[in-house]
């Protein structure tokens, strides 16, 4: 509890300091670069615009892409599809051979970007709501495992792809993940599900399909 209450203050003065920071930057932008002349504000609305436009086309490739359509089933069972995906590719890079450097290189994005999305729903939504359960225990020992995942993720990319010791990095990576996975899918998913009603059923699952949305 002391290093959780130590952590909090500690977040608390470094806010207090980059707001100070802030408000020192914004007064001297006031002085220099930012000090928009009378002609300005039509090139701020043009920027703006096209910021918009940006924004928009990108909303629209997803909604092309992805059609609004929610993941079929609750929070937990999209989470479990989505271990099972990322299995798969592990199981995809572990039959390959030392010649296939490119098809390696091609199946660790892949995995990255999956382990990433999918760290994000737990991260943002699933681990904070069983923090508000009073499963703080779980929560953090599961998030920090992810901790785990990112530095394995962050060794593959710094290895050659025909390395002799690829594979069996692989190996251990996926043993790490799968682990995981089922303390996630057999213990605290079920037990966290059991304990909700299902209006908070429905809103979890609507959050992860969000993010999911937002991270593809
Ligand atoms: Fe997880
Ligand atoms: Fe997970």
């Amino acid at each position: 509890m002391a290093t959780r209450t130590q952590s909090r203050s500690t977040n608390r003065s470094s806010t207090s300091r980059s707001s100070e920071g802030e408000s020192r930057s914004r007064s001297s932008a006031n002085r220099s670069a930012f000090s928009w002349g009378d002609n300005a504000g039509p090139l701020f609305g043009a920027a703006l615009a096209g910021a918009a436009i940006g924004i928009a086309a990108n909303f629209g490739r997803k909604a092309l892409m992805q059609g609004f359509e929610a993941q079929a089933g609750d929070w937990d069972e999209i989470l479990a599809n989505e271990h099972d995906m990322a299995l798969g590719l592990f199981d995809k890079m572990l039959a390959t051979d030392e010649t296939q450097t490119f098809k390696r290189k091609m199946l660790l994005m892949k995995l990255t970007h999956a382990l990433d999305k999918h760290a994000h729903a737990e991260e943002m939504i699933v681990y904070p709501a069983l923090r508000e359960a009073n499963e703080a225990g779980d929560a953090d020992g599961l998030e920090s495992e992810h901790g785990y995942v990112k530095t394995y993720l962050y060794e593959l990319s710094q290895m050659d792809p025909d390395a002799s010791n690829w594979l069996e990095k692989v190996r251990e990576f996926r043993d790490l993940v799968s682990e995981h996975a089922h303390m996630e899918e057999e213990q605290v998913f079920p037990r966290f599900k059991r304990e909700m009603s299902g209006e908070q059923n429905d809103k979890i699952t609507g959050l992860v399909n969000r993010d999911g949305f937002w991270m593809s």
